[in-house]
């Protein structure tokens, strides 16, 4: 087990980093994600033996907007097996913005790249197992009970709606990947229940025990109980190393070293083996979409307590 921070140092580190708060901008694509305060920071770590401590707005709850996709990812692995998942989604890299469509057509048989950039993370949800949106939605929702033991956990309506309405660009994907044969059923379904994943709410500590999780090899840390296969759990903590961060996960692997994933909303999740979850949230964004104080804080954390994985 790596060394412990105190409650006092992650307040002291908190303020430390308040300053580039404003370094960055609030998504405003997604018209609802407009409305969130800059200055609405908070981060929180959960150890493997279970205690957490935090820091900032820690109750306030924020979208998990693209870190879906790993949980996403898990699910689909569950219902699916590897074979499935990766017949339809890549496993490589990108180096182009999470929303780019570029790629898809550089392939054939068409295939996203990987499943956390839009398109690969489309086509996962698309194989979450279900009939209906609600029902897909429904099962993700149940698996982040399991993993937070939290059971009020739900989704922004505001969110999902003021996405559903102005995704053009991910409506062009999924489209594309209909042409292809990538996704099956309706586009407008799917679409549905992506926005719907993507406007799941938490806070840091659901968020960090949820890192905790994947550091713990897909095991609850109190009952023990395996609630993603460790196997399935190493896959989504290498897509966060080689893709949790966009066309930053480079530079992010070699400053950092912690599989991570961001999303639009300004959260970050992070997790270590033998040493636990981290989640930070923060919602100015740099121009890659990625949390500027969460950047930051997590790098400061990685180099004062050494959690690179490499
Ligand atoms: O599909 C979208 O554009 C959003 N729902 C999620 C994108 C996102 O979070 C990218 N991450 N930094």
């Amino acid at each position: 087990m790596r060394k412990k921070l105190t409650k006092e140092i992650l307040e002291e580190w908190l303020e430390n980093v308040r300053p580039f708060a404003y370094d960055g901008q609030v998504a405003d694509y997604i018209p609802a994600l407009s409305k969130q305060d800059p200055e609405d920071l908070a981060v929180s770590i959960y150890y493997l033996d279970g205690e957490c401590i935090h820091a900032g707005k820690v109750e306030n709850c924020f979208t998990l907007q693209s870190i879906s996709k790993v949980i996403a990812l898990a699910l689909a692995l569950i219902d699916n097996g590897e074979d499935y998942v990766f017949g339809r989604v890549g496993m490589e890299p990108t180096g182009d913005p999470f929303h780019s469509i570029y790629r898809l057509e550089q392939h054939r048989p068409s295939k996203p790249l990987n499943p956390m950039i839009n398109a690969g993370a489309l086509a996962v949800s698309n194989m979450i197992r279900g009939v209906t949106p609600d029902e897909k939605v429904g099962r993700l929702l149940s698996f982040i009970h399991e993993m937070t033991d939290d059971h009020s956990i739900s989704f922004s309506r505001e969110v999902a709606s003021s996405e559903f309405e102005t995704a053009f660009l991910n409506r062009s994907l999924l489209y594309y990947l209909k042409q292809h044969k990538v996704v099956t059923g309706s586009v407008e379904e799917t679409l549905d229940a992506y926005t719907k994943q993507c406007s799941i709410e938490l806070n840091v500590r659901h968020l960090s025990k949820i890192g905790a999780l994947f550091a713990n090899e897909g095991k609850d840390l109190h009952s023990g109980r395996q609630i993603i296969p460790k196997h399935f759990a190493r896959i989504c903590k290498t897509f966060m190393v080689t893709c949790g961060m966009y066309d930053a996960s480079g530079a992010f692997a070699i400053k950092v070293g912690i599989p991570a994933k961001s999303g639009v909303s300004g959260g970050v999740l992070g997790s270590v083996n033998g040493f636990g979850g981290i989640a930070v949230y923060g919602p100015a964004l740099d121009t890659k979409g990625n949390s500027v104080v969460g950047l930051k804080l997590i790098e400061m954390l990685s180099n004062r307590y050494d959690l690179s994985i490499f």
